[in-house]
């Protein structure tokens, strides 16, 4: 699946219907090729060596005007080298002096995957399936090393790129820019299909013909966003949902990133991702490195349809873990459109009674169920359930609920925290702010600082003392704000904040996942303002949108299916008018919509009418015959324009 050129110094990744090629020239500078169509061949007809004014030559060329980095396909492209197209990697040093031209050194193949430390990444369930490929690059001013990684997976046509950049030398410096995957395209007509959106109307599909220039898409907001998701496609002008070469780039992270396509002055085309710029000032001191968060890549000359196939297995089976990854989930009663804030125990008892007698398996307490908590400008931060509003403590309404035969779920946000809040009159430190500013509000809340060992701390043992007192299955584990002072009381360089910020949340997510591997988490972000690959490999099923109207949720699940599998979108049956829109739709209209999800229901069924009642319960009893196709089989798209239509085959075509 990986092979070496040793005359040509040639590299090449073959999956089964797709190769990647690249090459270290005689220069040392690593070219990239071709990926596409799965070819035997060497495509270093890819490379033309013609003198173009303007575009400079290295040095290293002599007076050879012929070779310049400004027009070579390249795959790890640095600023300072003569390439005027953006770039994957800035660099300056002490004296801010920007430049960091790589040459290559060496390169590894090994069997089975690489993993990250402390980023969330691709794994191979054994050896035999994956492959990784290192090549090492190096600047000798800098003492920087860049080790470039590639994974593959042959069967799922799946290749994916990381970056360590490291300090081997004697002086620091810092990195402005870190963007982890590029292709270089020669030639080609394209479209970029992108998603973009707002809160309750997250991930509507856009596709876009390239012109001249450099069209980019990202997130400054410390979170993946409900703008842009972290996802593109490119696609040849003409591509189908069945025809028609097709690239896709998808980021496994779920902090801000930046996404470009750039067409050039000789019609070649850049496609790039990695983390966002703003906020970005990464200083690296002798022996320090940071890692480039993954980007996933799948290729398609079968179109848009066959590229979502290869997404969907590859998160299914590669990214999502845990016990979850593989059985049904359960079907849940979420209480937070039906109550909002306002309930007691007694309330949740009726409901619990109701939902279990439809066929309903879990019961999922929303917010409002801590001290201080009956409007959504308190107490986040304070864990402490409220044993006035709850009837006693939430052991005991868990026992309740547990003892008809339901199971139980809690809303948390252990991300923020509220001013007025116990643990902020504590630590206002703790809270991200710059001293002598006001800090921005969000939701009327502050971001508790993940870049720090004690509020981390203090955050997993917050959340560990919930699952210990209580028997609760299920987290539905939200996040309601962007982030937007970066700043942390504690540290020396505030420019490396806003990536520490996310390894300090995959550390809490994967410690919980570690230690209550029973514990199903659900990720939200304001509905689906982090629905990324990073969230779904700590929690498999993301609250897909706060949107719960069925004809808005249609748009929505296009747009999403195109990069994320079905098992990974929460979908409930909402009341109606709906909370959102105001608009009337059928029950069943509200059904067969949410069932191509991980399903639920979002409303009071003491509420609901005996006929109601009766149409929920065949729901139910339709939705577990058929969810095996529905969350494990092949999804299709078949319409998306005067209706939206979609089709679920199991994987034997049956
Ligand atoms: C935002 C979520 O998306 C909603 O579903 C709900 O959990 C509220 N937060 C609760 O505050």
């Amino acid at each position: 699946m990986i092979e070496y050129n040793d005359d040509k110094r040639i590299f090449t990744i073959h999956t089964k219907n797709s190769t990647y090629q690249m090459q270290a020239d005689g220069f040392g500078y690593l070219l990239h090729l071709y990926y596409g169509r799965r070819t035997l061949g060497v495509t270093d007809w890819a490379l033309s060596y013609v003198e173009r004014g303007f575009s400079v030559n290295p040095y290293d060329a002599g007076n050879d005007r012929t070779y310049s980095l400004d027009v070579l396909p390249q795959e790890f492209p640095s600023q300072g080298t003569g390439d005027f197209r953006s770039t994957m990697l800035n660099v300056h040093d002490e004296s801010g002096t920007y430049g960091c031209e790589l040459r290559y050194v060496g390169y590894e193949i090994l069997t089975g995957k690489y993993s990250l430390s402390g980023l969330p990444a691709v794994y191979a369930n054994d050896n035999d399936e994956a492959g990784t490929l290192i090549i090492t690059l190096s600047n000798e001013r800098l003492g920087l090393t860049a080790k470039l990684l590639y994974g593959v997976l042959p069967e799922k046509d799946i290749i994916t790129r990381s970056a360590i950049i490291t300090n081997d030398g004697k002086n620091p410096f810092t990195l402005t820019k870190l963007l982890t995957s590029c292709i270089d395209f020669t030639h080609g007509d394209f479209d970029l299909i992108t998603f973009h959106g707002r809160h309750a109307m997250e991930r509507n599909f856009e596709r876009t013909h390239l012109t001249h220039g450099l069209f980019t898409i990202g997130s400054r907001r410390g979170m993946s966003s409900h703008q842009y998701n972290p996802f593109m496609i490119l696609c040849e002008h003409n591509a189908t949902e069945t025809s028609g070469n097709c690239w896709g780039m998808q980021f496994v992270y779920s902090g801000g990133f930046r996404a470009e396509a750039e067409l050039e002055q000789y019609g070649q085309t850049r496609l790039m991702m990695g983390l966002a710029e703003e906020k970005f000032s990464y200083t690296l001191k002798p022996g320090e490195s940071i890692t480039a968060p993954e980007v996933i890549m799948t290729f398609s000359s079968q179109g848009l349809e066959k590229l979502t196939h290869n997404f969907h297995d590859c998160l299914r089976k590669n990214i999502c873990r845990g016990k979850f990854r593989d059985i049904q989930r359960p079907i849940v009663l979420n209480s937070w459109e039906a109550l909002y804030f306002d309930f007691c125990g007694e309330k949740i008892i009726d409901m619990a009674k109701c939902a279990k007698s439809l066929g309903v398996d879990m019961f999922v307490l929303d917010d409002g169920w801590f001290v201080g908590r009956n409007d959504d400008n308190h107490a986040l931060g304070d864990w402490t359930e409220d044993t006035e509003k709850l009837g006693g403590t939430l052991g005991e309404l868990v026992g309740k609920i547990n003892a008809m035969g339901l199971s139980f779920g809690l809303w948390v946000e252990p991300e923020m925290i509220s001013e007025n809040s116990r643990l902020y009159r504590e630590h206002p430190e703790w809270a991200m702010s710059i001293p002598g500013e006001n800090p921005v509000r969000g939701r009327g809340q502050l971001v508790l600082d993940l870049s720090r060992h004690d509020v981390r701390e203090y955050v997993y043992r917050s959340i560990a003392k919930i699952l210990d007192g209580a028997n609760v299955e299920y987290l539905k584990w939200d996040y309601n704000r962007s982030i937007n002072e970066v700043y942390s009381h504690s540290s020396q360089c505030q420019g490396k904040i806003i990536y520490d910020y996310m390894l300090g949340l995959y550390e809490v997510l994967e410690r919980i996942n570690t230690n209550y591997p029973d514990v199903l988490i659900e990720g939200c972000a304001g509905g689906g303002g982090r629905f990324d690959a990073g969230m779904l490999y700590y929690t498999p099923q993301i609250w897909t949108s706060d949107n719960t109207d069925a004809l808005d949720r249609m748009s929505i699940h296009y747009g999403t299916s195109f990069g994320y599998p079905v098992s990974a979108m929460a979908a409930h049956v909402s009341v109606c008018p709906n909370h959102q829109t105001g608009r009337i739709t059928p029950l069943n209209t509200r059904y067969v919509v949410s069932m191509s999800g991980a399903f639920g229901y979002e409303l009071d069924p003491v509420k609901l009418t005996d006929d109601e009642k009766n149409e929920i319960r065949r729901q139910i009893q339709s939705y577990k015959n058929d969810r095996e196709i529905i969350t494990d089989g092949l999804y299709y798209r078949l319409s998306h324009e005067d209706f939206f239509a979609w089709e679920h085959v199991s994987r034997d075509g049956s």
